[in-house]
């Protein structure tokens, strides 16, 4: 490899999601902040996971997914429920506000500017993560508010966990 400093990374700029799906009546959630639109027409989204993450064994086996753009006001309590503990091991989703759309997704409101439907029509290998290309389909706006941005959150003391694809290594010990 070329000289890498690690930090070159840092500066590119992301919000903050919440990843939904089901498969099987089994629902779950996780923060994602590699959310990103492909493009317009027609509408396409893309998403990096972990393949550890339970969302991304219940995304593999469903195809769908909706992801919900968390306010500025959300607090770090809702962020560490949905980002630093696995649904395999509790209902993420208990007490939380949420719908189920047409293909049993359960779509958070709570803490949402907006929540977006989405149906996977292909995925990149990509070693530890997976990037799921989905088409848009539905899309709900929940309140008018700022979103929640990276940078924000990382100014908030917010940690990030080994699972993302934005772990520092240097900021771990
Ligand atoms: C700020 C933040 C950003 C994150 N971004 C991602 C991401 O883009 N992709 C990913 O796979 N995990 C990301 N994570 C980690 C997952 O949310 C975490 O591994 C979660 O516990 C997985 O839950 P699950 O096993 O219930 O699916 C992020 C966590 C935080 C706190």
């Amino acid at each position: 490899m070329n000289e890498f400093d690690p930090r070159a990374l840092w500066g590119i700029t992301y919000g903050i999601f919440l990843v939904t799906s089901a498969f099987n009546g089994r629902l779950n959630g996780q923060i994602a902040n590699t959310v990103f639109q492909v493009t317009a027409d027609p509408p396409r989204i893309a998403v990096a996971l972990n393949k550890e993450n339970y969302t991304h064994e219940l995304i593999s086996n469903s195809g769908v997914f909706a992801v919900s753009i968390l306010c500025d006001s959300t607090p770090l309590k809702f962020i560490g429920r949905f980002g630093f503990r696995s649904g395999r091991d509790f209902d993420k989703l208990e007490g939380v506000e949420h719908f189920l759309n047409a293909a049993g997704v359960p779509c958070v409101t709570e803490n949402a500017l907006s929540v977006i439907e989405a149906r996977v029509f292909d995925k990149l290998d990509a070693g530890t993560h997976t990037v799921f290309v989905a088409y848009v389909i539905g899309g709900k706006i929940i309140k008018d508010e700022k979103p929640l941005t990276y940078a924000e959150y990382r100014e908030r003391k917010g940690k990030v966990p080994k699972t993302a694809p934005t772990f520092r290594a240097s900021e771990s010990e």
